[in-house]
């Protein structure tokens, strides 16, 4: 029987070390709303095949990112935890979903005009992951969907082909709704621009004291003498800073002139204080390769049994079964 809580979705891709933005940004959100919420998370493996990795990284990231979600603090007790990979109805919807969308509808995908501005040749998976990740998130009836700002577009054409679905063959899919946490932002990194795994200028969330410590002291200064700069957050430095450490006392340091390089000795702090009970708990499912491998057969279990069933009222409603 579905719980009288609302169904939340989300996952990442398994693309490489996740850093503090993917924590803040997305993560933080699936750990803080696992006791309220009907939880799914996912490891978004075959998004991840669409940037063509060895066998060994994406392996490699996959386990990984378990171990980070575990890490991060979600609990397998209350989460479904589960690959991508393991539940073949995501693939199987996906082609039902795109005799429902036009090409010039996926070209107006922000990710596909990003790729074509860059001149990037672009191989036929990207093109099409919006339509997978519309069946992640459909699948499951899924009522909320938390993701980072730049993934709204994504969770709007899950809500559009639902729409287009429901309408042509009749009533089957629920409309997800997408949860920002408007005021998480995006965070910068250590250049400034957005912080993302392919600009190289993260702060990885589960990092060794000397990266934690390296990358810190690699966050750009404003050219301005630090005492004239009065506004905080006009500083990358504490647009970074006040994530780990938002107390008023912190922000008068600040913007009483607190030097660049006390402020980056005290964020070094910060941070490992605050990642510390993560590392520890992230350190225990990886010395247990079992218990962990159990977590995913269990989850991909009870994705299976809710995905299959959709799969098969949607080959009944479409008429690839009778
Ligand atoms: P990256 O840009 O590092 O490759 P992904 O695209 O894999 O990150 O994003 C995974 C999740 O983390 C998404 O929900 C995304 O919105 C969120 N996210 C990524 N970078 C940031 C950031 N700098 N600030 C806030 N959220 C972010
Ligand atoms: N596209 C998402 C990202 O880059 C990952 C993802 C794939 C996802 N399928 C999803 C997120 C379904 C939420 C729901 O972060």
């Amino acid at each position: 029987m579905k719980s009288p809580k609302l169904r939340l979705f989300s996952g990442m891709k398994p693309t490489g070390r996740i850093h503090i933005g993917n924590y803040f940004g997305a993560l933080k959100q699936f750990v803080d709303l696992q006791d309220t919420h009907d939880t799914f998370i996912f490891i978004a493996n075959l998004h991840a095949l669409t940037t063509l990795p060895t066998k060994d990284q994406l392996l490699e990231d996959t386990n990984n990112l378990i171990l980070d979600y575990l890490g991060a603090g979600l609990d397998p007790e209350k989460v479904t935890l589960f690959k991508q990979s393991d539940v073949p109805a995501h693939a199987s919807m996906t082609w039902v979903f795109n005799n429902l969308v036009t090409v010039p509808y996926l070209m107006r995908a922000h990710a596909y005009k990003d790729a074509e501005a860059k001149g990037k040749e672009l191989n036929a998976g990207t093109f099409d992951y919006p339509v997978l990740m519309a069946s992640d998130i459909l699948l499951y009836d899924t009522d909320v969907v938390p993701v980072g700002k730049d993934q709204k577009q994504h969770v709007e054409y899950a809500r559009d082909i639902a729409e287009k679905f429901n309408h042509q063959y009749g009533e089957q899919f629920k409309l997800p709704k997408e949860l920002i946490l408007e005021d998480t932002g995006i965070i910068p990194g250590t250049d400034g621009q957005k912080m993302s795994k392919s600009y190289g200028n993260t702060i990885p969330l589960f990092a060794t004291d000397e990266e934690i410590t390296k990358a810190v002291m690699s966050i750009v200064t404003d050219s301005r003498e630090r005492n004239e700069v009065k506004n905080p957050d006009e500083l990358v430095l504490y647009q970074i800073h006040k994530y780990f450490n938002d107390s008023v006392e912190l922000r008068n340091w600040y913007a009483e002139g607190l030097g660049y390089g006390d402020a980056k000795k005290q964020l070094i702090k910060d941070i490992i204080t605050f990642v510390t009970p993560m590392r520890e708990r992230r350190e225990h499912f990886a010395n247990n390769p079992k218990l962990v491998q159990d977590i995913l057969i269990q989850g991909a279990y009870k994705a299976n049994d809710i995905a299959m069933k959709k799969v098969f009222d949607v080959y009944e409603a479409v008429g690839l079964t009778s």
